[in-house]
């Protein structure tokens, strides 16, 4: 069983995950869209991450007999005003999710949740790691994009990228 706030913002991290996923869908649609196929996948990797972020979430809540809510999904109604721009607003919502994991743990911390701050010990590596990709990606692109062979050669890599489901045991 687990405290109803902690149920609560676990409930609401799940919708943040799934809105994450749709996000980087649509940013992989944008790019497919420009003929950017590698950054295309790149993003719909990022979209299958996310679905499986919020799958840990479930299982989490399940295992814990406490009752999952599954409410809308907001849509992500992006304009991108140039290929920067996805990079870029994938950075500031990866930190705001960081910002949202912190958030639970410290509420886990103050409750003496401790189950609860070890299931988030991988998530707040995980955000780490996610947040060091994109920063990478948005410093590589701002080197190598801005030229058309560039561009070309960092689409054939990021088109090299493959799913791993995450490994973390619940
Ligand atoms: Fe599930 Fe990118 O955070």
């Amino acid at each position: 069983m687990l405290n109803k706030k902690i149920t609560d913002l676990l409930n609401s991290q799940i919708n943040k995950e799934f809105y994450s996923s749709y996000l980087y869908l649509d940013m992989s649609n944008y790019y497919i869209e420009k003929n950017l196929n590698g950054f295309g996948n790149w993003f719909a990797i990022q979209a299958q991450e996310e679905y499986a972020h919020a799958m840990l979430f479930i299982k989490y809540i399940l295992n814990n007999s406490e009752k999952v809510v599954l409410n809308d999904i907001a849509s992500p109604n992006k304009h991108y005003k140039d290929f920067k721009h996805p990079l870029e607003g994938s950075l500031e919502h990866e930190i705001s999710i960081s910002a949202s994991i912190n958030a639970i743990y410290a509420e886990a911390y103050t409750l003496k949740d401790f189950r609860t701050m070890q299931f988030l010990d991988w998530f707040v590596k995980e955000q780490g790691e996610e947040e060091k990709n994109v920063d990478d990606l948005c410093k590589r692109y701002e080197m190598f994009g801005t030229d058309p062979r560039g561009l070309y050669l960092l689409d054939a890599e990021l088109a090299t990228r493959v799913f791993n489901a995450p490994t973390l045991v619940i």
